[in-house]
């Protein structure tokens, strides 16, 4: 089954965990972490693998008049529902249906480890910026991806058992606070994803691994998150 597939098959557990007021890292730090990195709003936003439209409406309310795109039809109709003004298309990243240069922005939050063409997605992305846009990105940690801890102590060792050289398939099933995921993902190692930028033109100009602040920690096991990276962040420049 490809992820595109297994996000569908997920997608209502995926609703109730990323709208729990509070519940996931979006709302307790990540969105705020990863929004000091976008450039002011241009023309047109697009948010690539939006799912059920959290960060378009976000984008939406700082400003930017934004259009989402995931391949997810539960997802794409939850984005819908909640906010019938943002145009959402259902589409898959790797072919996306937009025109060359449409847009000055497009984002891709925590969807690119998610997407089985990444490196097509990348390429589209470039296509449909205009030159001098932006791309901003946040994933998995590539690192993160590649082991796992041994335990919930805050310096519980971090193990990686097999490559982190080699990309592969992996699913994460997660219950936390009454509400269960199962994260179908791939883990790429970071070069997979500079190769995937370089060959579609574009300049990395930032790079963040943002921790857990300390504001955010509601568990001691968090506190794991304040040694190894949860999360990349990378704006890219379209020359
Ligand atoms: C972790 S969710 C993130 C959703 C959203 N960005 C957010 O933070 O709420 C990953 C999203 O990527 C979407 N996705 C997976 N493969 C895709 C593909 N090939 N094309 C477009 N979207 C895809 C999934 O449907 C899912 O909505």
């Amino acid at each position: 089954m490809t992820l595109r597939e297994q996000w569908e098959n997920h997608a209502a557990q995926w609703l109730a965990w990323a709208r729990a007021p509070g519940h996931d890292s979006f709302w307790r730090h990540h969105g705020e972490q990863f929004s000091r990195l976008l450039p002011a709003p241009g023309a047109l936003t697009l948010d690539i693998g939006c799912g059920e439209g959290r960060l378009s409406r976000q984008l939406k309310a700082a400003g930017h008049a934004v259009v989402g795109v995931d391949a997810s039809p539960t997802l794409i109709a939850a984005a819908r529902s909640a906010d019938p003004s943002i145009a959402v298309i259902r589409a898959d990243a790797a072919a996306l249906p937009l025109s060359d240069a449409c847009a000055d922005l497009v984002i891709a939050f925590m969807s690119l480890q998610d997407v089985d063409a990444m490196p097509d997605a990348v390429r589209e992305v470039a296509r449909v910026l205009r030159p001098g846009g932006r791309f901003c990105i946040a994933i998995v940690h590539p690192l993160n991806s590649a082991g796992r801890f041994d335990g919930l102590a805050p310096d519980a060792p971090f193990v990686m058992s097999g490559s982190y050289l080699e990309s592969f398939i992996y699913s994460d099933a997660i219950e936390r606070d009454g509400f269960s995921m199962t994260f179908h993902s791939a883990h790429r190692p970071l070069q997979s994803y500079v190769v995937a930028l370089e060959e579609a033109g574009f300049l990395i100009e930032a790079l963040r691994e943002p921790s857990i602040p300390e504001a955010a920690i509601a568990h001691d096991s968090s506190r794991r998150w304040q040694r190894v990276p949860l999360f990349l962040h990378l704006r890219c420049l379209r020359p």
